[in-house]
């Protein structure tokens, strides 16, 4: 199986294994796994942070942020699409019982003008706005690059109006090899960044939540109270710690053969791909030859999953698919449209 549906479903290398197998442990809930450790200092040192906490899952590190920056009754502006909005279970307002004011956006990107619009008088009548999020690169969006300009604008925007800026930076690691732009550049714009370890550099699982020692602090106490203290995590830190230090340079590969696989589709009659929206390792394209399910479904029985959402197909590229493989995907793809024409 050829498994583009998503970056999250790569496997640790045998290094990998070898290297977690190998890990110091000790219970992180005392601070005293040394792997643990090592990796939130690497990600301090990446990201130009003062301190980090490591958690299961991007979503933990997201809802903590959340929580970190408000309290209950508080609002938080968004574009409507944000994974942390979006995909993660209604978690603003189960776990920290705050309002989502949405941005609909294209592709992800929103300006600081749409941050003014949504501020309000401080009066009684209003909930308190606290915190912008910002998701880069972005999912829904397809694997899109915030401009580093627009980032300044709205987090400048949101620091005039008082609010904290928070980034999902589950693939910030895309966006730096994508632009060339360091990780810690875009992260100085932002009180805190969550990343994530097992989406494209190959970790089996993991993130972090980086920002002030002060705000790392009072984070710890929530992912605690989120049930995220982890004992011998060393085991898991390690696999990506491997990953940052291994995974990190190939992440162009990807890119790459994201663009490889695109550059196929646009010659496809019943396929609708735009190239210039193919900025890292996310393919998004139209499916106008038929049902883009059942494109996905007959797919599948030919080895390439995918997956679809209303006339869309999104398609990801990972460690573990190479160019042959999606030379392969290509040749899928063409043949299942040619046989429902
Ligand atoms: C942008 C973004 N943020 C956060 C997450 C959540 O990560 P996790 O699956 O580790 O909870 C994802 C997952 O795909 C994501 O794409």
């Amino acid at each position: 199986m050829i498994d583009l549906r998503s970056d999250t479903v790569t496997k640790p290398t045998p290094a990998m294994r070898q290297a977690m197998a190998n890990a110091e442990v000790g219970d992180d809930v005392y601070a005293e796994d040394p792997t643990v450790n090592a990796l939130e200092r690497r990600v301090t040192e990446i990201l130009g942070k003062e301190a980090a906490v490591f958690m299961p899952t991007g979503t933990m590190t997201n809802q903590v942020a959340i929580r970190t920056h408000t309290e209950p009754g508080d609002e938080i502006i968004l574009d409507a699409g944000t994974h942390s909005y979006f995909f993660e279970s209604g978690g603003p307002a189960a776990l920290s019982g705050v309002m989502c004011r949405c941005i609909p956006t294209p592709r992800g990107i929103f300006c600081a003008a749409d941050v003014k619009a949504l501020l309000r008088p401080r009066n009684e009548h209003f909930p308190h706005t606290k915190l912008v999020c910002v998701e880069n690169t972005h999912n829904l969006g397809g694997g899109s690059v915030w401009p580093l300009d627009a980032i300044r604008e709205v987090t400048e925007a949101a620091r005039e109006a008082g609010l904290k800026a928070h980034l999902d930076g589950a693939r910030l690691w895309n966006a730096s090899a994508a632009t060339g732009i360091p990780e810690r550049e875009y992260a100085s714009h932002f009180d805190s960044v969550s990343v994530c370890f097992s989406k494209g550099l190959g970790a089996p699982v993991g993130s972090a939540l980086a920002g002030t020692k002060e705000f790392i602090a009072r984070a710890r106490r929530f992912r605690k109270m989120f049930g995220g203290g982890m004992r011998q995590a060393g085991i898991i830190a390690a696999g990506a710690l491997y990953a940052l230090d291994n995974h990190r340079s190939r992440l162009k590969e990807d890119h790459e053969n994201a663009r490889l696989l695109a550059q196929g589709l646009t010659e496809m009659p019943g396929i609708e791909v735009d190239l210039r929206h193919i900025e890292t390792n996310i393919v998004k394209f139209r499916v106008t030859g038929m049902a883009a399910q059942k494109l996905c479904d007959e797919a599948r029985a030919r080895g390439v999953l995918a997956l679809a959402r209303n006339d869309t197909v999104r398609a990801v590229t990972h460690l573990d698919v190479g160019t042959a493989d999606i030379l392969k995907a290509v040749e899928v793809y063409r043949m299942t449209l040619a046989r429902n024409k």
